[in-house]
């Protein structure tokens, strides 16, 4: 099993300084070693993808959308590179407007992915719907083909997804998955059914033959606050760490995960106790989506005690 690790510390996809600092904090923490320690598992580090001195370009209600538009582009040619190397790539942002060029970059290697997008909220806003302006919000609506218009580079995009763990949804977001049917398992229906049958119902609803490949973008808002408080916009009434490893463990045991992000992670917002409870969950969930098995596993080849 062989992956790619791509970190992307880009924050201007929302407001607040910091979340540009997780790959640099996740690498410190350790993410390269305890990855490699998974069994079996090579891990490749592609470094970082920089886009210094875009100059902005004016957006109704869309802050900088110039760089986060050159960011993506390049970051969606990396996450295909990763790809077409035969590795698994695991994107470390920066914030979720980063989901745009790893999804693009993945649909262009296997366009018959799913996606499925883990958050507290459904970043399924436009411009003319986001209260905030920031475009972390709106990323789903990026990749959404109805929306496409609004992306110049982004090929119309079918969209083959759903949004798990929502419990922050804006009026008009609520709306638009009415309008464009997108299938959401929002924290209420992760209560009815539980976690492993939730994402099992995900699974098959998307992929009845259990054959393509599969794409987590995981915001780290969509742990509860307690278990995550280093983010932005974090929401209370979570997923607990322990159902997104679960969830993660069932995704890995399809044999079909080929690209995770892992974004939102920001190690400038609460004191030394939460930064760490944050990037450890960070890990954790990383890990689950690569193979590490809670059970433990024996060493390899023919050892005896
Ligand atoms: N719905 C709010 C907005 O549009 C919050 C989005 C938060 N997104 C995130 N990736 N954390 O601004
Ligand atoms: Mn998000
Ligand atoms: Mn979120």
């Amino acid at each position: 099993k062989k992956v790619g690790i791509i970190g992307v510390p880009f924050e201007k996809g929302q407001k607040k300084y910091g979340v540009s600092v997780a790959p640099a904090a996740l690498r410190y923490a350790g993410l390269i070693q305890q990855l490699s320690e998974i069994d079996g598992l090579d891990v490749k580090d592609y470094g970082d993808i920089e886009t210094p001195g875009i100059e902005e370009v004016k957006m109704e209600n869309m802050a900088h959308l110039a760089p986060v538009s050159a960011c993506n582009k390049k970051l969606s040619k990396r996450v295909s590179e990763v790809l077409r190397d035969d590795r698994v790539v695991v994107t470390i942002g920066g914030d979720h407007s980063i989901g745009v060029g790893t999804v693009d970059g993945h649909y262009q290697v296997n366009n018959d992915m799913i996606l499925i997008w883990v958050d507290a909220h459904a970043d399924i806003n436009t411009n003319k719907t986001s209260d905030s302006g920031s475009v972390h919000g709106m990323p789903v609506a990026l990749l959404v083909k109805e929306f496409c218009s609004y992306w110049p580079y982004l090929p119309t995009m079918d969209w083959q997804g759903t949004l798990v763990s929502l419990r922050s949804v804006d009026h008009y977001e609520r709306l638009a998955i009415e309008k464009y049917k997108i299938p959401t398992f929002a924290m209420e229906d992760v209560e009815e059914h539980g976690i492993k049958k939730s994402i099992e119902h995900v699974l098959k609803k998307l992929d009845p033959e259990n054959k393509r490949p599969i794409h987590v973008s995981f915001d780290i808002d969509s742990l509860d606050a307690l278990e995550a408080p280093s983010t932005g916009t974090p929401v209370r009434g979570g997923l607990s760490l322990r159902e997104a490893i679960n969830l993660m463990e069932i995704i890995y045991a399809t044999g079909r995960l080929r690209a995770v992000d892992l974004v939102e992670i920001n190690p400038a917002i609460g004191d030394e106790s939460d930064r760490k409870k944050t990037i450890e969950a960070g890990l954790c969930v990383l890990k689950a989506a690569l193979g590490f098995s809670r059970r433990g596993t024996a060493p390899r080849g023919v050892i005896d005690l």
